[in-house]
């Protein structure tokens, strides 16, 4: 009987990832089938984000619960970033925790899940052309790392202390990864880093110097590949090359995550951005004048330390000036071992949510009317989940969530659909021919 693992991933798609590579190496070394319910789980994992504070205080009161329900003997393993910035702490403040693993050591899994009480949480480990062992949860799509880590000093942001330093991942190893995805079904690859636009700046040994506008070429040409996307470029890094072959290479999808933070350049000026906001509109400016069909998603966050009424319009103007057609915005919350949380001139907490809630109401206006002009449209729809209501799900190829009436068959087919009608998160179509 193979053992049972239970996994919860919270955060990012490169946690995602860092799963199913966990998944992968345990399987490797000895059989598991993955489960739902973390009551009958040999060994229960948690692989945390800590990119705001919320999510880290959910941690210890979810251990808390698998730990009261979990089976006789069953291990339990908190991974990733918020594994990374509290190491040890997290045994001291749950003693029934087996193991703790970093977000840059995952490929150690099968080591640590045998040692009762270790901790590994070196930011300094080098996974960057570690041959991961093969597990993907969906045939269809594939994400695909192209980097560790990340080199930047965003004043808000933990991640470079989670994930230490930017290596980027070999080419060679990277078109191999897509080559062996399409030949198990994938028509769609995710290509994951930090800040992928990034790309190529230093790897661990000696290979060719290959930028990322460089490597959507070479990974476009890939036989049988129909669709390439990543996440996320920096707007500091969007030079003309970059935009230019995204929007005339057919097999990029046009969607992309340009996260703003704030439109105020004083602040971005404190987060230590790189980039005003005029730059930043121009980019954008430029990106929907070469690739008119493009839908633009972004992450902003108010309330960071010193934002004034002024700064906050500034990122109101901006939302206004671009029309996201998607937008994730955050309160800032300080994070431990980053620039900005020394910082004392912190905005009240009411007047933050004020704002974001101001934020966030005018962005939903945005999403209503970007959506209600997508019926009588027609999208081009990569079909990937069968739901229980008799529908079938898939992205079009500017990220729209499509659902029709239909069963099995479409599954892993691209389909020209008509959409006939349209809600806040997804669109119905009807397939065409
Ligand atoms: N507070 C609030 N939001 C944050 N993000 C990153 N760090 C913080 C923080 N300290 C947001 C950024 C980032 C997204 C993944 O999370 O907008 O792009
Ligand atoms: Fe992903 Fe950042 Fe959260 Fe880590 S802290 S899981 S890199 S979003």
């Amino acid at each position: 009987m193979p053992k049972k693992l239970f996994i919860e991933t919270l955060g990012c798609q490169m946690n995602v990832r860092d799963s199913e590579h966990m998944i992968a190496e345990l399987n490797a070394k000895e059989p598991y089938e993955l489960t739902t319910d973390s009551t009958e789980a040999d060994l229960i994992i948690i692989n945390t984000c800590s990119v705001r504070e919320r999510p880290v205080h959910k941690l210890f009161s979810e251990l808390g619960l698998f730990n009261k329900k979990k089976k006789e003997g069953a291990k339990i393993g908190v991974a990733g970033c918020t594994a990374s910035h509290l190491g040890k702490d997290i045994i001291k403040r749950a003693p029934y925790v087996n193991f703790v693993l970093g977000a840059r050591n995952v490929s150690k899994i099968a080591e640590v899940v045998e040692k009762d009480k270790s901790v590994e949480i070196d930011i300094n480990y080098d996974e960057s052309d570690f041959a991961f062992k093969d597990f993907r949860s969906s045939p269809y799509k594939a994400f695909i790392n192209i980097s560790i880590g990340c080199d930047k000093s965003c004043t808000f942001c933990i991640v470079p202390k989670t994930r230490g330093d930017e290596i980027s991942i070999p080419a060679e190893l990277i078109v191999n990864e897509v080559k062996k995805s399409v030949a198990n079904g994938a028509k769609e690859v995710f290509l994951l880093g930090q800040n992928v636009n990034n790309y190529g700046r230093r790897f661990s040994g000696e290979h060719d110097k290959v930028n990322f506008t460089e490597l959507l070429r070479m990974v476009s040409k890939v036989d049988g590949l129909e669709r390439v996307r990543f996440t996320s470029p920096h707007p500091l890094h969007m030079d003309d090359e970059f935009i230019e072959e995204f929007a005339t290479n057919d097999k990029i999808c046009k969607s992309m995550h340009v996260p703003l933070q704030s439109g105020s350049t004083e602040i971005l000026k404190e987060m230590k951005r790189g980039y005003t906001q005029e730059w930043f509109l121009n980019r954008i400016e430029k990106l929907r004048a070469m690739s008119p069909e493009v839908s633009i998603s972004t992450d902003i966050i108010v309330g960071f330390p010193g934002e004034s009424d002024a700064d906050f319009e500034e990122s109101m103007k901006v939302a206004k000036a671009v029309k996201f057609e998607q937008m994730f915005s955050f309160k800032y919350s300080p994070r431990p071992h980053t620039e900005a949380a020394e910082y004392t001139n912190v905005i009240d907490s009411e007047v933050a949510s004020e704002r974001l809630l101001r934020l966030q109401t005018f962005q939903d206006g945005v999403v209503d009317e970007v959506m209600r002009v997508q019926v009588g449209k027609t999208h081009e729809v990569y079909f990937e989940l069968l739901r229980s209501d008799g529908f079938i799900s898939g992205r079009s190829d500017n990220n729209f969530l499509v659902k029709v009436e239909g069963s099995e068959e479409l599954l892993g087919e691209i389909r020209k659909v008509r959409i006939t009608d349209a809600a806040r998160m997804s669109l119905t179509g009807e397939l065409l021919a």
